[in-house]
């Protein structure tokens, strides 16, 4: 089983982009810019949040942080994502997403300008993506469709089963991978026969959110197997949504929890906005 680093891979794409980032700097005289707004007190989400500042600094590119109180008002927030619309110095906003429940999300998102859109959430993304049209992609699948082309894991005729089907990483997944020639199916919670359709997998995409999910019997011999998931065992140790120590027998590529998918979304948060930076020069 060939164990595929995404820590590594991701720090190869930060040095590219760091490039990048540096090219657009010379050319137009300003830094690559990221907006990253967080609004309330999530855990996990003041975790990503401080990975994708740190990164951003790393890569030459200039973050904007806006924490806001939990109680934000929807006004308050609006006002806020249309400042950073207006403003020059941000090529990129980020929304952290889950919102508290009493914001109206998709107006929030919808506030953002396509060219803005460095999450790929928006529908004129969404609309490219589905077509084949390029557009911005979310950074989570397009990090998973790097590892697979950087491992050299063909797409084109093969089985490809996406288990979970949210818009951030299920559904933009399925679409991507039909659109890299892949034969797709996208399960959730009310498939029938779960099993036996992701055992015909060539690739197999794990994006449930619970933990350990998938085991060596839902699993093709010799299937790469990627690995969405960011949960707690029950022990409160960081695991996937695949059961990794009983899976990693059987299949010929694995990504491991932590340092797999996760640090890819980060990497190509980083690309997605050095490429907004690029198409205002
Ligand atoms: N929350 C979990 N994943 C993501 C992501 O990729 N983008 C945003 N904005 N919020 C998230």
């Amino acid at each position: 089983m060939t164990l595929i680093d995404g820590k590594a891979t991701a720090a190869a794409i930060r040095a590219e982009v760091k490039a990048r980032a540096a090219a657009f700097e010379q050319k137009s005289g300003k830094k690559a810019g990221l907006a990253v707004v967080l609004i309330g007190n999530d855990p996990a989400s003041q975790i990503y949040v401080r990975n994708k500042i740190r990164a951003c600094e790393e890569a030459g590119i200039r973050s904007f942080t806006h924490y806001l109180p939990a109680e934000t008002g929807q006004k308050e927030a609006l006002a806020l994502i249309e400042a950073l619309a207006a403003d020059e110095n941000v090529h990129g906003i980020l929304v952290q997403l889950p919102l508290p429940r009493h914001l109206d999300a998709k107006a929030l998102l919808a506030a953002i300008p396509t060219e803005k859109d460095v999450d790929g959430f928006s529908d004129e993304n969404i609309g490219k993506l589905a077509k084949n049209e390029g557009g911005t992609v979310a950074c989570t699948p397009r990090g998973v469709m790097e590892l697979l082309r950087r491992y050299n894991i063909p797409t084109a005729g093969k089985r490809a089963v996406v288990v979970g089907r949210s818009n951030i990483v299920g559904r933009p997944m399925a679409m991507l991978l039909i659109n890299a020639d892949a034969t797709v199916t996208v399960c959730h919670s009310k498939t029938q026969n779960l099993k036996e359709i992701c055992r015909e997998a060539d690739i197999l995409v794990a994006a449930v959110g619970k933990p350990k999910f998938i085991t060596a019997d839902m699993v093709k011999e010799g299937a790469a197997v990627i690995d969405v998931g960011m949960n707690r065992d029950e022990n409160g140790r960081s695991c996937g949504d695949v059961d990794f120590e009983g899976v990693k027998e059987r299949v010929s590529y694995l990504t491991p929890v932590p340092g797999g998918v996760g640090p890819m979304t980060v990497a190509m948060l980083l690309c997605n906005t050095v490429e907004a930076a690029e198409r205002t020069l």
